[in-house]
């Protein structure tokens, strides 16, 4: 319910150009954390293309002092918080604007606009952000060249960054400006306001020069507070990669000078693309052995690879307005992912990174996508854009991409980028022209004949199920396999049209060996012999056929996973065993075993006879012998990597076997799937201290995939081993672990061995938090990770939500700041479930007084918060009657941000 006052939904469909255009801005900013003074002198054109109205400038919490036309006083009026200006010249004659405003950063906790951290200044303009450092066209198609003035105190900011190129600086003089200097920066490219950024603060830098490949000087930069320096040399070199990746695979070369990424220890998400001038959240940038872990050094890779890509996938082409945003976001993620798949090299650390990337998708966006805030990849309305830098714009949106790649192929990819370049660099465009150039430039590919259908995968929301059935037939040696498409509805969405499907298949014999068969295309022709075919389901059911199968087949589907759907195949329990052994394709190898253990954990959860007692155990054997055989063959293989061996004896989490089932008792999920793992533990004993003792490195430390993998593996055997000590009263492995996270070269070893011994609720962990927390009390984003690892900690008993809020009382818990608010709260509440879902409701009544807390604050924070209770009409009760309360609780506050709102309106919408 809408009540009076309260902000209305924006739509796609309301979408208008711009009346006016902005050409050029200049800004004069006078830096004080308390009151920031800015004067904006901006030229302005009406937009002839478009019918004559006044010029509506947006802004958020601004004070304004001044407004002059021409030179001259002139007549304004405010609506609500916007500024218009009725009586602007006729004509299209450019006019000269200029605005006076001030604004507070320091106390500017939601980090959008301009803000204070540690005593530096900080911009965030996405989506709408620039609004609240100045009056503005704040839309993502008004682009204009800017000019940047900043003044500040000298010995307090010494340095001033801004986009583009440094063309002036030096001391101020005059009454009033003693210690005061400038910095002016010009930058050479036309930008939205969204791309806009400043910093000013004590700050130092890692300087590296680069020549292109076109022979052209650049200088990176990467600036830290002092002391963090010696953390920023992974970064450094991940931008050096990053630069030669775009240019290699795509042709894409760094059209700046100067190129610059900035940390910050007070950001509400990950990094940010800023034009010339990055910002990062400090856990994207600091690394070095021995406080940061293995994942920590791929996810650094891996955003600065992003906000890179975005140079040319997001800020040299950009969004016509919001809607559109997995046009940057979607295909920047893909760029991202191959850049590390690239970087990764060998074909088995390509699949584990791809494992990784689908796993995120699966748990992620497909409950996202089953849920009451399900959205197509370009949205049709939203209340609050920032609530829509989702999983589903994200990590979909580079499925979607991904699936151009595979119908037309590398190199015909490689041709649409081109396009898409040629036709529209410099221009704010949507997600229909990305896909039309990448069509355009293959015509006769799949993706061209299909075009208006593929792009369904814009327009509907929710996770298309594909169900797969086979039959052979050994005297014709045909083998027939036939796929229906369906999809479930989702909010405003109650009837889908069928999608187009790339599935990648392969056809193995019973005993795993694989056969070269030939697909018959639609007029019955047969294909050339192949190991895997590609095959395109674009109807609500259709049939394929496979000539020259000499031998029953076991069919390897929606090999490498070719979109982004769910299949379902009635597979015996043989031929999943014989896929796990045997199957070429790495990624269908894994989810041969993840079938495996989810049929094992969905039977136990769905079988009335196992009993789970008063402490959360069950007594009895929930493990087959067989499946237990096969893991252990996979752990012991001789040629597998330890990486993807990992992925293999993970089970599937708790919430994704969640989303497998109609109703969730999420307390009975927790002890069946803990149940299992301290099952697998115990059975395989031997073979996890094989594991262990055998993967140890003894080297230098080298964050690579191979030596990573090694350490992963290590890390989760020392778990197992310690988690079947608990069960044999052991002391043997406690005290290894023990040892090992005292002796530990590494942050990822000391940090396994910890998590080791907190997961198995050993006593020793007590000690070893403490020693860890002394060990780390400077270090922020150490100090992070011992926070959510407690509060991410396996429940025995309902210990966690206690421990949790004595973690807030911590000295060093800090609510303001939004990775130390993630890294109890959302640990807790959104990646916790056995603890989270209290039949006593404290962990939902928890959950309603931070949302509320955390709204005061930084709404877009809190509304990331409020979303963990997304599924709640999946629980069984007393869950789903205590979590609906929760959410009411939250949705009666008449105070709520847009933000907010949002997500507990829709979660309460029938
Ligand atoms: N565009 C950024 C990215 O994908 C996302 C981002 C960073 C953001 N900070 C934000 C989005 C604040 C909304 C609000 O890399
Ligand atoms: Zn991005």
């Amino acid at each position: 319910m809408l009540r009076e006052g309260q902000a209305k939904p924006t739509q796609r469909a309301d979408y208008q150009a711009p009346a006016w255009w902005i050409d050029t801005v200049d800004l004069t900013f006078d830096l004080d954390p308390a009151k920031t003074r800015v004067l904006n002198r901006m030229r302005v054109r009406r937009n002839p293309g478009v019918p004559a109205q006044a010029l509506r400038l947006d802004g958020d919490e601004l004070n304004l002092a001044r407004v002059m036309v021409n030179g001259g006083g002139t007549s304004f009026k405010m609506d609500g918080s916007a500024l218009v200006l009725e009586n602007l010249p006729a004509g299209e004659e450019p006019v000269e604007l200029e605005i006076f405003t001030t604004c507070s950063p320091v106390k500017n906790t939601k980090l959008m606009g301009l803000y204070v951290s540690e005593g530096t200044f900080f911009t965030q303009c996405e989506a709408e952000g620039f609004r609240r450092i100045t009056y503005f066209l704040d839309r993502p198609d008004v682009m204009a060249m800017y000019t940047v003035t900043l003044r500040a105190d000298k010995a307090q900011f010494p340095v001033l960054l801004s986009n583009g190129n440094l063309v002036d600086s030096g001391d101020l003089a005059g009454a009033g400006n003693e210690g005061r200097h400038f910095a002016k920066w010009v930058d050479p490219h036309r930008k939205p306001s969204y791309l806009f950024a400043l910093v000013a603060g004590q700050l130092v830098a890692r300087e590296q020069r680069i020549t292109s490949r076109a022979g052209k000087e650049h200088l990176l930069q990467v600036f830290v507070r002092p002391g963090d320096l010696e953390k920023t040399e992974h970064a450094m070199n991940s931008l050096m990669a990053s630069v030669a990746w775009d240019e290699a695979r795509f042709g894409l070369p760094l059209d700046l000078d100067r190129f610059m990424i900035v940390a910050t220890s007070d950001f509400n998400m990950g990094a940010m693309e800023n034009k010339g001038l990055n910002i990062f959240n400090t856990k994207y940038v600091l690394a070095n052995q021995a406080t940061a872990t293995d994942v920590d050094y791929a996810n650094i890779e891996s955003v600065v690879g992003h906000e890179y890509f975005h140079n040319w996938t997001g800020n040299r082409i950009t969004c016509r307005d919001w809607f559109q945003l997995s046009l940057k976001e979607g295909l920047t993620v893909f760029r991202d992912q191959e850049f590390s798949m690239d970087l990764a090299g060998t074909p088995s650390a390509r699949a584990v990174k791809r494992i990784e990337d689908v796993r995120v998708l699966r748990t992620v966006q497909f409950a996202e996508d089953a849920g009451p805030m399900a959205h197509p990849v370009r949205p049709d309305s939203y209340l609050e854009i920032n609530n829509f830098y989702t999983v589903t714009i994200y990590e979909k949106g580079a499925e979607v991409v991904r699936m151009m790649h595979t119908l037309v192929g590398r190199e015909g990819f490689a041709k649409g980028m081109a396009l898409y370049f040629e036709r529209h660099d410099g221009q704010a465009v949507t997600c229909d022209d990305f896909a039309q150039a990448i069509a355009d430039a293959n015509p006769g590919s799949e993706l061209s004949q299909r075009l208006e259908q593929f792009k369904r995968w814009y327009s509907q929301a929710g996770t298309p199920q594909v169900a797969a059935s086979g039959s052979y037939d050994a005297a014709a040696q045909t083998y027939t396999l036939t796929l229906r498409q369906s999809c479930a509805p989702t909010p405003g969405q109650p009837e889908k049209l069928p999608f187009v499907i790339p599935v990648e298949v392969g056809l193995l014999t019973e005993d795993g060996q694989a056969q070269t068969v030939q697909l018959l295309d639609a007029a019955g022709v047969a294909r050339s012999p192949a190991a895997s075919s590609l095959l395109v389901l674009s109807e609500a059911e259709q049939s394929f056929q496979f000539s020259n199968v000499a031998l029953e087949p076991v069919p390897s589907l929606l090999r490498g996973f070719t979109a982004p759907v769910a299949l379902h195949y009635d597979y015996s329990e043989d031929a999943l065993l014989t896929l796990l052994a045997q199957d070429s394709d790495a990624f269908n190898r894994w989810e041969a075993g993840q079938q495996l253990a989810q049929r094992i954990a969905l039977g136990a959860i769905n079988n009335p006879a196992v009993i789970v007692d008063a402490n959360g155990e069950i007594a009895e054997n929930l493990l087959p012998e067989r499946f237990a055989q096969a893991m252990r063959e996979v752990l012991r293989h001789p040629t597998l990597d330890a990486a993807y061996k990992e992925l293999v004896l993970t089970l599937p989490s708790e919430s994704y076997l969640s989303e497998q089932l109609e109703v969730v008792d999420p307390q009975r999920v927790h002890a069946v799937r803990e149940t299992l793992r301290q099952q697998l533990a115990a059975a395989l004993q031997g073979d996890w201290a094989w594991a262990w003792e055998n993967h140890r490195d003894s080297g230098a430390y080298r964050p690579d995939p191979v030596s990573s993998g090694r350490r992963a593996l290590t890390g989760m055997a020392l778990h197992m081993l310690c988690l079947d000590a608990r069960r044999s009263g052991d002391a043997v492995w406690p005290g290894r672990a023990y040892q090992a996270f005292k002796d530990a070269g590494n942050m990822t070893d000391r940090f396994n061995a910890l998590s080791a011994l907190v997961n198995s609720g050993h006593p020793l962990a007590n000690d070893a938090l403490a020693r860890f927390h002394a060990l780390f009390k400077g270090e922020a984003l150490v100090l992070d990770k011992w926070f959510a690892l407690q509060a991410g900690a396996t429940d025995r008993g309902g210990q966690i939500l206690p421990a949790v809020k004595q973690l807030m009382l911590h000295p060093d818990f800090q609510l303001q700041n939004p990775n130390r608010a993630r890294s109890v709260i959302f640990s807790f509440c959104n990646g916790n479930p056995g603890a989270f879902h209290r039949a006593d409701a404290g962990g939902y009544r928890f959950w309603c007084e931070r949302v509320l807390e955390l709204d005061a604050i930084n709404p877009q924070v809190a509304a990331r918060l409020a979303r963990a209770l997304d599924r709640w009409k999946k629980l069984a009760e007393p869950y789903r009657s205590a979590a609906r309360e929760a959410i009411a609780r939250v949705a009666a506050r008449p105070d709520l941000s847009n933000d907010v709102r949002e997500v507990v309106t829709r979660a309460l919408a029938d």
